[in-house]
């Protein structure tokens, strides 16, 4: 997989060239950031890690790695001023497309239990929650005290 296209963004296998602009929308989008050293690491190791870009500008990207069955999605975020407009849908439809060729299923994730737009936007794209690790993160998003992560997935079958 080159690059696809899903109007209103170009969805692309992500470069290195693009981290300064991923970065910023990490750095944007997540309380506990990852690092340029992450992003690098998941470039070198294969992961799978596709760019949206909109008019040529990078505006949302998410990062998923495939697993001897099974995928798991890492990381996924956009720019505030660009979300509710599709974007992080047609990334997700562009990594289920291209796992589905890889055979793997399901597709599982963690995300915050307080993340209440990521979970929304879960839920309406057919994941369904498959379970809760208590105090799973070091840092809630409420300061020192921990935050519970909630596990769900969804199945790729045809
Ligand atoms: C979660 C996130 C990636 C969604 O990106 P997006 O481009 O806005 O998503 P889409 O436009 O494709 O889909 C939006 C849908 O998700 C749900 N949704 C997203 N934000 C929502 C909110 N604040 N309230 C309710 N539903 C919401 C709705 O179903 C919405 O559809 P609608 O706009 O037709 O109602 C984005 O909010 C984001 O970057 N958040 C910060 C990073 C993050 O938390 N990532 C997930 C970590 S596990």
């Amino acid at each position: 997989m080159s690059e696809l296209s899903f109007a209103p963004v170009d969805i692309a296998l992500m470069r290195e060239d693009d981290l300064d602009s991923i970065i910023e929308i990490e750095r944007r989008s997540n309380p506990h950031p990852w690092t340029e050293a992450h992003f690098r690491n998941a470039l070198r190791a294969g992961y799978l890690c596709l760019v949206a870009r909109e008019h040529n500008v990078a505006v949302g990207f998410l990062i998923a790695r495939a697993l001897v069955d099974d995928a798991e999605l890492l990381l996924i975020a956009v720019l505030p001023q660009t979300r509710r407009n599709g974007c992080a849908t047609t990334l997700l439809n562009a990594l289920i497309a291209r796992l589905k060729e890889l055979g793997k299923s399901p597709l599982h994730l963690e995300v915050r239990a307080g993340n209440r737009e990521a979970i929304a936007f879960y839920e309406a794209r057919q994941f369904r929650r498959t379970g809760l690790r208590k105090n799973y993160y070091p840092n809630g998003v409420l300061g020192n005290q921990r935050e519970d992560a909630l596990l769900m997935q969804r199945p790729l079958a045809a």
